[in-house]
Protein backbone atom coordinates (compact mmCIF):
# COMPACT_ATOMS: atom_id res chain seq x y z
CA UNK A 1 0.00 0.00 0.00
CA UNK A 2 1.44 3.20 -1.02
CA UNK A 3 2.20 5.54 1.43
CA UNK A 4 -0.83 8.76 2.56
CA UNK A 5 -0.83 11.89 -0.38
CA UNK A 6 0.01 15.06 1.43
CA UNK A 7 -1.35 18.74 0.66
CA UNK A 8 1.22 21.35 1.93
CA UNK A 9 -0.01 25.00 2.05
CA UNK A 10 2.16 27.76 2.99
CA UNK A 11 1.27 31.33 3.98
CA UNK A 12 2.76 32.92 6.42
CA UNK A 13 4.65 35.38 4.83
CA UNK A 14 4.52 37.34 1.42
CA UNK A 15 5.04 33.39 -0.76
CA UNK A 16 2.55 31.43 -1.64
CA UNK A 17 3.59 27.32 -1.62
CA UNK A 18 1.49 24.52 -2.39
CA UNK A 19 3.09 20.96 -2.60
CA UNK A 20 2.08 17.44 -2.75
CA UNK A 21 4.58 15.04 -1.06
CA UNK A 22 4.17 11.15 -0.27
CA UNK A 23 5.72 9.75 2.56
CA UNK A 24 9.17 11.09 2.24
CA UNK A 25 8.57 11.76 -1.48
CA UNK A 26 8.18 15.15 -3.41
CA UNK A 27 6.20 15.14 -6.23
CA UNK A 28 5.01 18.56 -6.72
CA UNK A 29 6.13 22.11 -5.23
CA UNK A 30 4.83 25.55 -6.54
CA UNK A 31 5.35 28.82 -5.07
CA UNK A 32 3.94 32.01 -6.16
CA UNK A 33 6.00 34.95 -4.33
CA UNK A 34 4.88 38.58 -3.80
CA UNK A 35 8.41 40.38 -3.09
CA UNK A 36 8.16 42.18 -6.48
CA UNK A 37 5.66 44.24 -5.02
CA UNK A 38 7.12 44.72 -1.35
CA UNK A 39 10.55 45.69 -2.89
CA UNK A 40 9.69 49.47 -3.54
CA UNK A 41 8.25 49.92 0.10
CA UNK A 42 11.67 48.45 1.21
CA UNK A 43 9.99 45.96 3.60
CA UNK A 44 6.90 43.36 3.59
CA UNK A 45 3.56 45.56 3.39
CA UNK A 46 1.49 42.98 5.37
CA UNK A 47 -1.88 43.93 3.40
CA UNK A 48 -0.34 43.68 0.36
CA UNK A 49 1.12 40.24 1.14
CA UNK A 50 -2.88 39.18 2.32
CA UNK A 51 -4.44 40.17 -0.66
CA UNK A 52 -1.98 38.84 -3.32
CA UNK A 53 -2.32 35.27 -0.74
CA UNK A 54 -5.75 35.41 -1.94
CA UNK A 55 -5.60 35.59 -5.74
CA UNK A 56 -2.48 33.06 -5.57
CA UNK A 57 -4.19 30.49 -3.40
CA UNK A 58 -6.42 28.67 -5.88
CA UNK A 59 -4.14 28.80 -8.74
CA UNK A 60 -1.45 27.56 -6.64
CA UNK A 61 -2.73 24.51 -5.22
CA UNK A 62 -4.24 23.77 -8.98
CA UNK A 63 -0.78 23.72 -10.01
CA UNK A 64 1.00 21.96 -7.69
CA UNK A 65 -2.20 18.95 -8.29
CA UNK A 66 -1.38 19.56 -12.40
CA UNK A 67 2.12 18.95 -11.50
CA UNK A 68 2.10 15.98 -9.05
CA UNK A 69 -0.78 14.18 -11.93
CA UNK A 70 -3.38 14.06 -9.04
CA UNK A 71 -6.90 15.38 -7.88
CA UNK A 72 -7.77 16.81 -4.78
CA UNK A 73 -9.84 13.28 -4.38
CA UNK A 74 -6.68 11.87 -3.95
CA UNK A 75 -4.98 13.88 -0.78
CA UNK A 76 -4.97 11.68 1.97
CA UNK A 77 -4.76 15.11 4.50
CA UNK A 78 -3.81 18.60 4.22
CA UNK A 79 -1.34 20.61 6.21
CA UNK A 80 -1.47 24.19 6.60
CA UNK A 81 1.55 26.73 8.18
CA UNK A 82 -0.64 28.09 11.16
CA UNK A 83 2.09 30.08 12.54
CA UNK A 84 4.35 32.37 13.36
CA UNK A 85 3.97 34.71 10.59
CA UNK A 86 2.48 37.49 9.49
CA UNK A 87 -1.49 36.89 10.67
CA UNK A 88 -3.38 38.15 7.87
CA UNK A 89 -1.14 36.18 6.25
CA UNK A 90 -1.54 33.62 7.82
CA UNK A 91 -5.45 33.95 8.24
CA UNK A 92 -6.07 33.36 4.31
CA UNK A 93 -4.10 30.20 4.19
CA UNK A 94 -5.50 28.85 7.21
CA UNK A 95 -9.30 29.74 6.46
CA UNK A 96 -8.74 28.33 2.65
CA UNK A 97 -7.02 24.83 4.03
CA UNK A 98 -10.22 24.97 6.50
CA UNK A 99 -12.52 24.98 3.09
CA UNK A 100 -10.72 22.51 1.78
CA UNK A 101 -11.25 20.05 4.95
CA UNK A 102 -14.38 20.88 5.50
CA UNK A 103 -15.75 20.19 1.48
CA UNK A 104 -13.62 17.07 0.99
CA UNK A 105 -14.02 16.04 4.33
CA UNK A 106 -9.71 15.64 4.80
CA UNK A 107 -8.03 15.50 8.07
CA UNK A 108 -6.96 18.98 8.54
CA UNK A 109 -3.25 19.83 10.51
CA UNK A 110 -2.43 23.31 11.18
CA UNK A 111 1.49 23.11 11.41
CA UNK A 112 4.61 24.67 12.80
CA UNK A 113 6.77 26.97 10.11
CA UNK A 114 10.14 27.19 12.02
CA UNK A 115 9.79 23.66 12.24
CA UNK A 116 8.51 22.72 8.42
CA UNK A 117 11.84 24.66 7.84
CA UNK A 118 13.96 21.82 9.24
CA UNK A 119 11.51 19.12 8.21
CA UNK A 120 11.72 19.66 4.36
CA UNK A 121 15.67 18.30 4.67
CA UNK A 122 13.74 14.82 5.21
CA UNK A 123 12.23 15.38 1.45
CA UNK A 124 16.16 15.84 -0.25
CA UNK A 125 18.56 13.86 2.49
CA UNK A 126 16.15 11.04 3.42
CA UNK A 127 14.79 9.58 7.05
CA UNK A 128 16.49 12.31 9.67
CA UNK A 129 18.63 10.41 12.39
CA UNK A 130 16.89 9.64 16.19
CA UNK A 131 18.15 12.83 17.44
CA UNK A 132 19.83 15.93 15.94
CA UNK A 133 20.16 20.01 16.17
CA UNK A 134 18.36 21.87 13.54
CA UNK A 135 19.18 26.06 12.99
CA UNK A 136 16.59 27.48 11.12
CA UNK A 137 17.48 31.17 10.27
CA UNK A 138 15.71 33.58 7.78
CA UNK A 139 14.57 36.85 8.15
CA UNK A 140 11.56 36.21 10.44
CA UNK A 141 13.41 33.55 12.57
CA UNK A 142 15.99 32.66 13.89
CA UNK A 143 16.28 29.67 16.34
CA UNK A 144 17.67 26.37 17.41
CA UNK A 145 15.73 23.35 17.59
CA UNK A 146 16.52 19.88 19.84
CA UNK A 147 14.84 17.21 17.50
CA UNK A 148 13.88 13.61 19.29
CA UNK A 149 11.40 13.67 16.38
CA UNK A 150 10.15 15.78 13.98
CA UNK A 151 6.48 15.46 14.34
CA UNK A 152 6.30 15.16 18.01
CA UNK A 153 9.54 15.81 19.79
CA UNK A 154 10.91 19.33 19.14
CA UNK A 155 11.90 21.60 21.78
CA UNK A 156 12.86 24.88 20.91
CA UNK A 157 16.04 25.65 22.69
CA UNK A 158 16.81 29.28 21.78
CA UNK A 159 15.50 32.14 19.39
CA UNK A 160 16.37 35.34 19.06
CA UNK A 161 15.88 37.85 21.70
CA UNK A 162 15.40 41.01 18.78
CA UNK A 163 16.35 40.45 15.20
CA UNK A 164 16.50 38.13 12.96
CA UNK A 165 19.93 37.14 11.23
CA UNK A 166 18.20 38.01 7.55
CA UNK A 167 16.23 41.20 9.05
CA UNK A 168 20.01 42.80 10.65
CA UNK A 169 21.50 41.47 6.94
CA UNK A 170 18.25 43.57 5.16
CA UNK A 171 19.16 46.31 7.64
CA UNK A 172 22.90 46.83 7.23
CA UNK A 173 22.39 46.60 3.91
CA UNK A 174 20.03 49.72 3.99
CA UNK A 175 23.04 51.11 6.27
CA UNK A 176 25.44 50.22 3.55
CA UNK A 177 22.80 51.84 0.73
CA UNK A 178 22.08 48.62 -0.82
CA UNK A 179 18.66 47.75 -2.75
CA UNK A 180 16.14 45.90 -0.32
CA UNK A 181 16.37 43.17 0.35
CA UNK A 182 19.82 43.47 1.34
CA UNK A 183 21.17 40.19 2.67
CA UNK A 184 22.33 38.78 -0.43
CA UNK A 185 23.93 42.55 -1.63
CA UNK A 186 25.63 42.41 2.02
CA UNK A 187 27.11 38.38 0.94
CA UNK A 188 28.25 39.22 -2.36
CA UNK A 189 30.09 42.32 -0.03
CA UNK A 190 31.35 40.87 2.12
CA UNK A 191 33.51 38.46 -0.16
CA UNK A 192 35.65 41.29 -1.55
CA UNK A 193 36.47 42.48 2.01
CA UNK A 194 38.96 41.44 4.77
CA UNK A 195 36.69 40.14 7.98
CA UNK A 196 39.42 40.37 10.17
CA UNK A 197 40.16 44.55 9.42
CA UNK A 198 36.79 45.70 12.12
CA UNK A 199 35.73 42.89 15.17
CA UNK A 200 32.11 43.56 15.25
CA UNK A 201 30.61 42.10 18.83
CA UNK A 202 29.28 38.77 19.27
CA UNK A 203 25.91 39.05 20.77
CA UNK A 204 25.36 36.87 24.22
CA UNK A 205 28.44 34.87 23.70
CA UNK A 206 30.47 36.19 26.32
CA UNK A 207 30.32 36.37 30.42
CA UNK A 208 26.79 36.64 32.13
CA UNK A 209 24.93 36.89 28.72
CA UNK A 210 26.48 33.46 27.74
CA UNK A 211 25.70 31.65 30.76
CA UNK A 212 22.29 33.01 30.82
CA UNK A 213 21.20 33.09 27.06
CA UNK A 214 23.40 29.57 25.79
CA UNK A 215 21.59 29.37 23.01
CA UNK A 216 19.47 32.64 22.65
CA UNK A 217 20.89 35.45 20.31
CA UNK A 218 20.49 39.53 19.64
CA UNK A 219 21.68 41.15 16.36
CA UNK A 220 20.43 44.57 17.12
CA UNK A 221 23.87 45.32 19.38
CA UNK A 222 25.67 44.07 15.93
CA UNK A 223 23.20 46.26 14.10
CA UNK A 224 24.15 49.14 16.17
CA UNK A 225 27.50 48.74 16.13
CA UNK A 226 27.79 48.97 12.49
CA UNK A 227 25.58 51.97 12.02
CA UNK A 228 27.76 53.75 14.80
CA UNK A 229 30.82 52.67 12.76
CA UNK A 230 29.40 53.91 9.45
CA UNK A 231 28.40 57.30 11.20
CA UNK A 232 31.66 58.40 12.80
CA UNK A 233 33.60 57.42 9.27
CA UNK A 234 31.19 59.72 7.58
CA UNK A 235 31.24 62.64 10.19
CA UNK A 236 34.99 62.19 9.50
CA UNK A 237 34.74 62.80 6.09
CA UNK A 238 36.36 59.70 5.38
CA UNK A 239 35.03 56.75 2.68
CA UNK A 240 32.92 53.87 4.23
CA UNK A 241 34.97 50.67 3.82
CA UNK A 242 31.76 48.92 2.98
CA UNK A 243 33.51 45.80 1.45
CA UNK A 244 35.16 45.21 4.89
CA UNK A 245 32.29 46.49 7.37
CA UNK A 246 30.12 43.50 5.46
CA UNK A 247 32.78 41.26 5.67
CA UNK A 248 33.46 42.09 9.40
CA UNK A 249 29.37 41.97 10.25
CA UNK A 250 29.12 38.82 8.42
CA UNK A 251 31.38 37.53 10.20
CA UNK A 252 30.15 38.14 13.27
CA UNK A 253 26.82 36.95 12.25
CA UNK A 254 28.10 32.95 10.99
CA UNK A 255 30.55 32.99 14.10
CA UNK A 256 27.47 33.57 16.52
CA UNK A 257 25.58 30.98 14.91
CA UNK A 258 28.07 28.49 14.06
CA UNK A 259 29.51 28.49 17.37
CA UNK A 260 26.16 28.10 19.25
CA UNK A 261 24.56 25.35 16.88
CA UNK A 262 27.73 23.32 17.49
CA UNK A 263 27.93 23.89 21.29
CA UNK A 264 24.16 22.52 21.06
CA UNK A 265 25.22 19.32 19.04
CA UNK A 266 28.11 18.73 21.72
CA UNK A 267 25.93 19.35 24.75
CA UNK A 268 22.56 17.26 22.93
CA UNK A 269 24.92 14.70 22.21
CA UNK A 270 23.79 15.08 18.48
CA UNK A 271 26.22 14.53 15.41
CA UNK A 272 24.51 16.13 12.42
CA UNK A 273 23.24 19.35 12.50
CA UNK A 274 20.28 20.64 9.87
CA UNK A 275 20.08 24.19 8.41
CA UNK A 276 17.43 25.62 7.45
CA UNK A 277 15.56 29.22 6.28
CA UNK A 278 16.29 31.93 4.06
CA UNK A 279 19.70 32.53 5.40
CA UNK A 280 20.97 28.99 4.36
CA UNK A 281 22.27 30.98 1.15
CA UNK A 282 24.66 32.82 3.29
CA UNK A 283 28.03 31.95 1.89
CA UNK A 284 29.96 32.25 5.12
CA UNK A 285 27.27 30.43 7.76
CA UNK A 286 27.96 27.90 4.66
CA UNK A 287 31.67 27.81 4.51
CA UNK A 288 32.25 28.09 8.61
CA UNK A 289 28.98 25.47 9.56
CA UNK A 290 31.62 23.22 6.97
CA UNK A 291 34.39 23.87 8.73
CA UNK A 292 33.28 23.71 12.12
CA UNK A 293 31.39 20.68 12.01
CA UNK A 294 34.32 19.31 10.06
CA UNK A 295 36.23 19.55 13.31
CA UNK A 296 34.13 18.38 15.50
CA UNK A 297 32.68 15.24 13.63
CA UNK A 298 29.15 16.52 12.84
CA UNK A 299 27.44 15.92 9.48
CA UNK A 300 25.97 19.20 8.27
CA UNK A 301 22.54 19.02 5.88
CA UNK A 302 21.40 22.14 4.33
CA UNK A 303 19.25 21.61 1.56
CA UNK A 304 19.03 23.10 -1.68
CA UNK A 305 18.54 26.66 -1.57
CA UNK A 306 14.54 26.28 -3.30
CA UNK A 307 14.00 24.69 0.08
CA UNK A 308 15.50 26.99 1.96
CA UNK A 309 13.28 29.93 1.42
CA UNK A 310 9.64 29.61 2.45
CA UNK A 311 7.58 27.14 0.45
CA UNK A 312 4.84 24.36 0.99
CA UNK A 313 7.12 21.36 0.51
CA UNK A 314 8.20 22.41 4.10
CA UNK A 315 4.28 21.91 5.03
CA UNK A 316 3.88 19.44 3.19
CA UNK A 317 7.08 17.43 4.72
CA UNK A 318 5.74 17.89 8.38
CA UNK A 319 2.35 17.42 7.33
CA UNK A 320 3.38 14.32 6.12
CA UNK A 321 5.68 13.14 9.06
CA UNK A 322 2.75 14.34 11.35
CA UNK A 323 0.36 11.61 9.45
CA UNK A 324 3.16 8.78 9.62
CA UNK A 325 3.46 9.34 13.33
CA UNK A 326 -0.45 9.07 13.86
CA UNK A 327 -0.85 12.34 15.37
CA UNK A 328 -4.11 13.64 15.69
CA UNK A 329 -5.83 15.92 13.19
CA UNK A 330 -6.07 19.73 14.34
CA UNK A 331 -9.56 20.96 14.38
CA UNK A 332 -11.92 23.26 12.13
CA UNK A 333 -11.76 25.83 14.80
CA UNK A 334 -7.91 25.95 14.80
CA UNK A 335 -6.53 29.68 15.02
CA UNK A 336 -3.26 31.70 13.52
CA UNK A 337 -0.36 32.00 16.23
CA UNK A 338 1.31 34.49 14.92
CA UNK A 339 3.94 34.13 17.50
CA UNK A 340 4.25 30.84 17.84
O1 LIG B 1 13.34 32.38 4.42
P1 LIG B 1 13.30 33.68 3.68
O2 LIG B 1 13.26 33.62 2.17
O3 LIG B 1 12.07 34.52 4.11
C1 LIG B 1 11.70 34.66 5.43
O4 LIG B 1 10.95 33.78 5.94
O5 LIG B 1 12.16 35.63 6.04
O6 LIG B 1 14.57 34.51 4.15
C2 LIG B 1 14.92 35.72 3.51
C3 LIG B 1 15.94 36.44 4.36
C4 LIG B 1 16.02 37.90 3.97
O7 LIG B 1 16.22 38.68 5.14
C5 LIG B 1 17.25 37.92 3.07
O8 LIG B 1 17.88 39.17 3.01
C6 LIG B 1 18.12 36.91 3.75
O9 LIG B 1 17.25 35.87 4.19
N1 LIG B 1 19.13 36.34 2.85
C7 LIG B 1 20.46 36.46 3.03
C8 LIG B 1 21.06 35.80 1.94
N2 LIG B 1 20.08 35.31 1.13
C9 LIG B 1 18.90 35.64 1.71
N3 LIG B 1 21.15 37.05 4.00
C10 LIG B 1 22.49 36.97 3.92
N4 LIG B 1 23.15 36.35 2.93
C11 LIG B 1 22.49 35.76 1.91
N5 LIG B 1 23.16 35.16 0.93
ZN1 LIG C 1 10.29 31.03 6.77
Amino acid sequence: MSEPLILGIETSCDETGAALVRGRELLADVTASSMDEHARYGGIVPEVASRAHLEAFVPTIDAALAAAEVDLADVDAIAVTAGPGLVGSLTVGVSGAKALALATGKPLYGVNHVIGHAAVDELVHGAFPDRFIALVVSGGHTSLLLVDNIATGVTELGQTLDDAAGEAFDKVGRLLGLPYPGGPHVDRLSQQGDPTAIRFPRGLSTGKDKVRHPYDFSFSGLKTAVARYVEACEDRGEPVPAADVAAGFSESVADVLTAKALAACQYHGCDTLVVGGGFSANSRLRSLAAERAEQHGITVRIPPIRYCTDNGAMIAALGSALVREGAAPSSLDLPTDSGM
